[in-house]
């Protein structure tokens, strides 16, 4: 039998500092994860200078953690990997930085991963039996993507968002309807009291790429929604503005992806990023794959959002394909997805 990799994966793309051990891949060993969500809630979002002040803070111990969970010395990681783009600058450097530092120190190959790559992956743990191809539909907080995963690392790119990323339009809408920072789990929380169909928001198309997606105009519209009802002296309703933007934005992502899944002729579907956790997306993917006769994957919420796990499985198939990064490796905050 092959000798088990083991691999040290760390992510500090935006608010998490997280660390973990992956075997093989697939097996999870340790998922440390140092959630700076509080500290950044006060400000409405995310402050990239003290993001990256408090991965320096953390980033140590999350390892030290990661290591300590799993029970693996470092001298049994066969490799370092770590995410270098895309994300905030200063909180990517922190994470590269200390790689490198670990990668040069224990003499071990070091690996620079892809964040999106990694939210792919999180599936691959997720469902030990899904290989590529299959679709997948990326949606984070900094993302909209719709690809094909050609092999594993390898994507086609089908469509993308022409301007927010539909998480951006979850936590910007949920900052109009006093619901704060995060906005999507706080949104998705509302819409469960709400009337998804009190509101009919718009759904946008792009007209000349049918997989292409726009949410400024539905932002726009929820928020000229409020100013209108406010202007007439009528109290609007959360959990009806939640539901009804959530269903606008649901509806936009599933028939995409379903047209997709169908034109290209795919019969898996796999969902990824902080979005993917969303429990009306799901719900909607759910029953639209069910009447195609589409296999649904998604990762539990925990690997939805940022994780380094997902870094580590990410990690793995590039270390298989003999892919290592040298001593250069720099944070690249708007690496496109498909370089490397
Ligand atoms: O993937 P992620 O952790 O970070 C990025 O790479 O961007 O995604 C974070 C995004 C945020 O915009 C957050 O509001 C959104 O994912 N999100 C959700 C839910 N949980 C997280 N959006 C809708 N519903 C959720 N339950
Ligand atoms: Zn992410």
């Amino acid at each position: 039998m092959d000798k088990d990799i083991l691999i040290l994966a760390i992510e500090s793309s935006c608010d998490e500092t997280a660390a973990s051990v992956v075997k093989n891949g697939r097996q999870v060993l340790s998922n440390v994860i140092s959630s700076q969500i509080a500290l950044h809630t006060i400000y409405g979002g995310v402050v990239p200078e003290i993001a990256s002040r408090k991965h320096i803070e953390k980033i140590n111990q999350v390892i030290e953690q990661a290591l300590a969970e799993a029970k693996v010395s470092l001298e049994e990681i066969d490799a370092i990997g770590v995410t270098y783009g895309p994300g905030l600058v200063g909180a990517l450097l922190v994470g590269v930085a200390e790689a490198k530092a670990i990668a040069y120190a224990a003499k071990k190959p070091l690996i620079g991963v892809h964040h999106i790559e990694g939210h792919v992956s999180a599936n691959f743990i997720q469902h030990p039996e899904l290989e590529p191809p299959f679709i997948c539909l990326i949606v984070s907080g900094g993302h909209t993507h719709l690809v094909v995963v050609k092999d594993y690392g390898e994507f086609e790119i089908l469509g993308r968002t022409r301007d927010d990323a539909a998480g951006e339009a979850f936590d910007k809408v949920a900052r109009a309807i006093g619901l704060g920072y995060p906005g999507g789990p706080k949104i998705d929380k509302a819409a469960k009291e709400g009337n998804r169909h009190a509101i009919e928001f718009p759904r946008a198309k792009v007209g000349d790429s049918p997989y292409d997606f726009s949410f400024s105009g539905l932002k726009s519209a929820v928020l000229n929604y409020i100013n209108h009802e406010k202007m007439m002296g009528n109290e609007i309703s959360v959990p009806d503005v939640a539901a009804s933007f959530q269903n606008a934005v649901v509806d936009s992502l599933v028939t995409r992806a379903i047209a997709a899944a169908k034109e290209y002729g795919y019969k898996k579907l796999a969902l990824a990023g902080g979005v993917a956790s969303n429990t009306a997306l799901r719900a909607g993917m759910d029953e639209s794959c069910k009447k195609e006769n589409i296999q649904l994957y998604y990762p539990s919420p925990i690997l939805c959002t940022d994780n380094a796990a997902m870094i580590g499985c990410a990690a793995y198939y590039e270390y298989q394909k003999g892919n290592r990064s040298c001593w250069d490796l720099n944070a690249v905050p708007n690496l496109k997805l498909g370089e490397r």
